[in-house]
């Protein structure tokens, strides 16, 4: 785990409540928790009726808890049915906001479009009646491999029009990565694009497909291609087609139909702890329903006078919940970016905010801390006064960092929401209330109205609010409407890896240390497994050590996450080669960097490869990855005594 202090630096403030201007407009007041805590069943049930169903539930949740035989599927808004697309586009056209901006989208190279909730419905049901045509029908999965375009929205959206379940694979994964998604959901169809901008060159990424596609065994019928850079493309007649020939000039009048509220809205693969990356099941009603309420009451939004950005790639669940289905179903008007904060210089994200006047804005901690080593001069040269809600998610953020944030960005006044979640809980858990709540620079401080989480030991007892200020796991003991249904094709898997560790309790396991602070506030710790975070993303030390040793020169690997200034953790492998490898040279260590960036992705790129003679394991033949981690991180190195061979740091040392 790693530690944040909540001790307030110095003249600092310990708590930042919101102003009173702020609490006298905020969506959100006090009441919201006792209006949850009275009757948490009925307080869901208002924020689905927020949402258009075509269908009314017959109850609100059917869980199996811990019951014998439980297989902790839950089933929200019962019976109920809705079409997800028509509440994120088409509701909104018909009550009259057809002409607001739905997404104001800014391209790398600079180019940009604006497209109102009138062309996103025109272009949603285009594709919807082009991917029928295609032969498509509910429950077939489909990959969407595809930069940050506003087609790949419209293609996520035209696919929750139909049904179709489908499963994002970020762009920057590699071809391996993306067949193996592939297979896993016996996808039908990859909708990709030509190419993709990366710091003013177009980077092929249809290549990539062919490349996935070209071992045969696989379900693919069809790879749509949009044209997105104008590089030459490889082309597989009868397989492929561009989308400007087919979606472009398809009809864009399309009427849907409502799905079951437990209906497969998307798979998102995530990594575990072990073996390959997990389907995690996200359905439609209870997840639509949450990620609508969190959107409004966490940033406060305010359809058709906000402009609000999420820096996220759509690749992740950020991009999914807070891009795509929370602020379109709110109705937001959002910026949508399709490149890196430092192209064409460092100015870009603060010419964006300048540029659409962004009034909320989310992004990840190692953003903000490589903002900080950027210099405060750089926003600062900027007019950020239109900012008023600033959001922070995928890891702890320092206090330093949240400081910084509120300071430079927020213009010191400017609410900052903390919010931590995961792609399995599908939707905001625990963070301030923008109005409400005094936050704590690096605390999520508190479970949201309607949802419930607790601070456990090892065998479940209960951390006391305020009590002991020790380290335990995060657990959520109740339900909650945008929760993961399960893992694709893997229902114990689902067991084993989120509710066998409280069984008894039929608690869901996050993963996550945490701790309540003198107050009763809680902190999130990290992760308390195999699980690394780099600059926000989820990598398991296994896949790493497995793409390693996939490298022909490799005998053993381990890796460990390593903490790191910006990114929060850095990738450290330790590799014993194989005696016919030869000598290790630099060359080889950069030789197997680059093998893993060609494996998984460029983001689970090593930060350091040390070539070393032996590895730490217990008597049991446990890797002791603590201890490796003492060693990447320079400390003195914890208790040995389980070691079969404590001299071998010795080894490990010398070699590093
Ligand atoms: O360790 C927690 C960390 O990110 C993990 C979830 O990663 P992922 O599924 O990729 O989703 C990231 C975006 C929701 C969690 O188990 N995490 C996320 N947000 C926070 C956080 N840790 C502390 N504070 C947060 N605000």
């Amino acid at each position: 785990m790693t530690g944040t202090s909540t001790e307030p630096a110095d003249n600092m403030p310990a708590t930042y409540p919101p102003s009173a201007d702020f609490a006298a407009t905020a969506n959100a007041g006090e009441e919201l928790y006792e209006q949850a805590n009275a009757d948490r069943l009925g307080f869901w049930a208002e924020q689905a009726s927020r949402l258009h169903w075509s269908k009314p539930w017959s109850s609100v949740l059917d869980w199996p808890g811990n019951a014998p035989d439980s297989d902790y599927v839950a089933k929200w808004f019962v019976d109920g049915e809705l079409n997800v697309a028509y509440n994120c586009v088409d509701r909104h056209v018909e009550e009259g906001h057809g002409d607001q901006i739905a997404i104001y989208w800014e391209g790398e190279p600079g180019d940009s479009r604006e497209i109102t909730y009138a062309q996103l419905r025109a272009e949603v049901c285009q594709a919807a009646n082009y991917l029928t045509e295609l032969g498509l029908r509910s429950g077939d999965r489909v990959a969407i491999y595809m930069p940050m375009v506003p087609e790949a929205i419209v293609a996520m959206l035209a696919c929750a029009r139909l049904g179709l379940t489908h499963s994002v694979v970020f762009a920057g994964f590699s071809p391996a990565a993306l067949r193996q998604r592939v297979d896993d959901a016996n996808a039908k169809l990859v909708i990709t694009t030509d190419g993709q901008w990366r710091r003013g060159k177009a980077a092929p990424l249809k290549d990539g497909v062919d490349e996935a596609l070209s071992q045969p065994g696989h379900s693919v019928e069809h790879v749509m291609v949009v044209r997105r850079c104008g590089n030459d493309v490889p082309w597989t007649d009868g397989r492929d087609l561009w989308w400007h020939d087919t979606v472009a000039k398809a009809s864009d009048e399309h009427s849907c139909t409502g799905f079951d509220a437990e209906h497969p809205l998307f798979i998102l693969y995530t990594s575990g702890t072990t073996g390959k990356p997990k389907g995690i099941v996200h359905t439609s009603g209870g997840y639509l329903t949450q990620t609508a309420y969190t959107h409004h009451y966490v940033f406060d939004h305010k359809p058709g006078v906000d402009v609000y950005w999420c820096t996220a790639d759509i690749g992740w669940v950020t991009g999914h919940s807070y891009i795509v289905y929370g602020p379109l179903a709110n109705r937001a008007t959002q910026v949508v970016y399709e490149g890196t904060p430092n192209f064409p210089d460092e100015h870009r994200h603060w010419n964006i905010i300048e540029k659409y006047k962004v009034s909320i804005y989310y992004t990840a901690p190692t953003l903000v801390r490589t903002f900080m080593k950027w210099g405060h001069q750089i926003p600062a040269s900027h007019d950020l006064s239109s900012i008023r809600v600033l959001g922070s998610v995928g890891e702890p953020i320092n206090p330093e960092a949240w400081r910084w944030y509120r300071k430079h960005i927020g213009a010191d006044s400017a609410p900052i929401v903390d919010t931590w979640w995961q792609t399995e809980t599908g939707a905001i858990m625990m963070s301030p209330l923008p109005g409400v709540t005094a936050a704590k620079p690096g605390a999520a401080m508190a479970a949201l109205p309607g949802i419930s989480a607790k601070i456990v030991d090892e065998e479940g007892n209960e951390f006391e609010r305020g009590g002991t200020e020790a380290n335990g796991y995060l657990v959520l003991d109740e339900p909650w409407p945008a929760m993961l249904r399960g893992i694709w094709g893997n229902p114990q898997r689902y067991k084993e890896t989120y509710w066998d560790k409280y069984s008894a309790q039929g608690w869901y396991f996050a993963g996550d240390g945490a701790r309540y602070d003198e107050d009763g506030d809680m902190w999130v710790l990290g992760r308390v497994d195999d699980v690394m975070n780099v600059s926000g993303h989820r990598i398991s030390t296994s896949e790493v050590e497995s793409a390693l040793v996939g490298h022909h020169k490799v005998a053993e690997a381990a890796v460990v996450g390593a903490s790191d200034e910006t990114t929060g953790q850095g990738i450290v492998a330790f590799v014993i080669l194989k005696s016919s490898a030869g000598e290790a040279a630099d060359s080889l260590v950069n030789e197997l960097k680059a093998h893993v960036s060609r494996d998984i992705s460029p983001i689970a790129k090593p930060r350091e490869i040390h070539i070393v003679p032996e590895l730490p394991k217990t008597r049991s033949g446990k890797i002791m990855r603590r201890l490796l981690r003492d060693v990447a991180e320079g400390r003195e190195l914890g208790d040995t005594s389980t070691l079969v061979d404590p001299k071998v740091f010795e080894a490990i040392s010398a070699a590093k």
